[in-house]
């Protein structure tokens, strides 16, 4: 018998030490927000609804590339703010008063229960380890978690039983596909026939509140977008030294990819935009697929995304290593835009006014080059028709307000096109495209431009592209 009871533990804690292995396996990254933080983040989304309020958030749907092939995964914006998770298929459900589940024999009142996909080791096999309920709790600091096939039930009861005021969920949106939108019909079944059924429940979209907890980074946020900033800062460098005529715009799309990957970043932001010559004056071109010729300038709007948050960064840069007299002309009052718009960042700051710091200067500096004959009248917007940028986070393009406060970042990236053939322009400035762009933090006392470790000015440049860089390496 002792010899049972013993044989009994030791097959117990062999157990316990593989369940603890195999949780370690979902946590390789250094780096990663504090469960706590999330958790933080929970807590304040249920004082903002108060405790008479459903909370359902959900992941982003998989999304099929073609046949049996996704896209890569990746977590929506507000669920991953709140959870840090970054499975499909997982539903969060909070509610201050308590949300009543089945322990055992007895009922218990939680506050947030995350829904996650079940282990299953023959689907583990094929794409993945899963945190499972488990790993939810141990990993995720979740108060408690269930299994995805239970929220409809728990979702119905809740709203039957505990009556609260006010549903707050996502609209679910034509986007919403798939597996996700099954499980989450049951808030559209209630949307549909609120109206019918006189619900007292009154349904309130949740993304605006998220939305507005994210304008204002936290330290650790800060971190990450520092992070990915500097990564992209690194693979600018890398394509400046590497860009030789001769080459195609997506080998330089490669060298800023390698970068990224090699220094850990899991995406792009964005799509990598490389435009040499007549396609540096289209603003989010994205084909780059042409030779770049000597002459040419190339704009590259490129950064990378670490642990969920967007780096945005564009260097523009002459192919063979030295800007012609019209090039530099351009790019010299853009970046005199660009330098004095950052200048006006402070806390305080209204967003518009910075804006036309940089409008005014591009302006003049068009009117002094004759590229436009007169001032006002929109004349220079023809020559830079976007916006001089927006804020950055978990999304490239983040939710901001008009009025600067320190821990808010964006970007400051005015820009000139000229496109081959606009009217009464001197044709030496046909195809010259220049965006800069920098990410820039609001700090107590003014800005800290994130973007620094990538040069701008045009001596620096000159100077870098002297260098070689890994994308001269020949393949072998
Ligand atoms: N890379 C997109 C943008 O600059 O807004
Ligand atoms: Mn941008
Ligand atoms: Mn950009």
């Amino acid at each position: 018998m002792k010899k049972l009871y013993s044989i009994l533990l030791i097959a117990i804690s062999v157990l316990s030490a593989q369940t603890e292995t195999t949780l370690n396996y979902l946590q390789y990254d250094t780096e990663v927000s504090s469960p706590a933080l999330y958790k933080a983040r929970r807590d304040s989304l249920m004082r903002l609804t108060g405790n008479n309020a459903v909370i359902i958030l959900y992941s982003a749907p998989e999304r099929i590339r073609n046949a049996d092939v996704d896209y890569q995964y990746r977590q929506s914006d507000n669920f991953y703010y709140l959870t840090g998770f970054t499975e499909p298929n997982a539903v969060l459900m909070m509610c201050g008063n308590g949300i009543s589940v089945k322990a055992g024999d007895s009922t218990i009142s939680v506050k947030e229960i995350l829904f996650v996909q079940s282990r299953n080791p023959m689907m583990e096999s094929w794409t993945g380890r899963r945190y499972g309920t488990e790993g939810a709790v141990k990993l995720l600091g979740m108060e408690y978690a269930l299994t995805n096939d239970t929220f409809k039930k728990i979702f119905s009861q809740t709203l039957f039983f505990s009556q609260p005021l006010y549903l707050y969920a996502p609209p679910i949106t034509s986007d919403c596909s798939g597996e996700i939108r099954e499980l989450v019909s049951p808030i559209q079944n209630f949307f549909d026939n609120a109206a019918a059924h006189q619900s007292a429940i009154e349904f309130r979209d949740v993304n605006p509140l998220v939305r507005k907890m994210r304008i204002i980074k936290s330290p650790e946020e800060i971190a990450l977008i520092r992070k990915a900033t500097e990564i992209s800062a690194l693979a600018h460098n890398q394509a400046m030294m590497s860009c030789e005529p001769g080459m195609h715009e997506y080998e330089l799309q490669a060298v800023y990819e390698y970068v990224f990957k090699k220094l850990g970043a899991e995406y792009t932001a964005y799509p990598c935009i490389v435009g040499a010559g007549e396609n540096s004056v289209i603003l989010h071109y994205e084909s780059n697929r042409k030779k770049i010729n000597s002459g040419e300038i190339i704009a590259a709007d490129c950064a990378a995304e670490y642990h969920g948050y967007a780096s945005d960064i564009t260097r523009t840069f002459p192919a063979g290593g030295k800007f012609s007299k019209a090039q530099r002309e351009i790019y010299q009052i853009v970046l005199n835009a660009q330098k004095a718009a950052i200048n006006a960042v402070q806390p305080g700051a209204a967003w518009a006014k910075i804006s036309a710091v940089a409008d005014s200067v591009i302006e003049n500096g068009l009117f002094d080059l004759g590229i436009i004959r007169e001032k006002g009248k929109y004349q220079a917007k023809k020559f830079f028709p976007h916006g001089l940028g927006h804020p950055v986070g978990l999304n490239v393009h983040d939710v901001g307000k008009a009025e600067m406060e320190p821990g808010m970042i964006y970007t400051v990236e005015p820009g000139i096109y000229i496109p081959e053939g606009s009217v009464n322009v001197d044709p030496k400035y046909f195809n010259i495209g220049v965006r800069i762009e920098d990410v820039v933090l609001v700090t107590p006392n003014g800005y800290e431009v994130l973007s620094a470790g990538t040069p701008k000015e045009i001596s620096e440049i000159e100077a870098l592209m002297k260098k070689k860089g890994i994308g001269n390496l020949p393949l072998q």
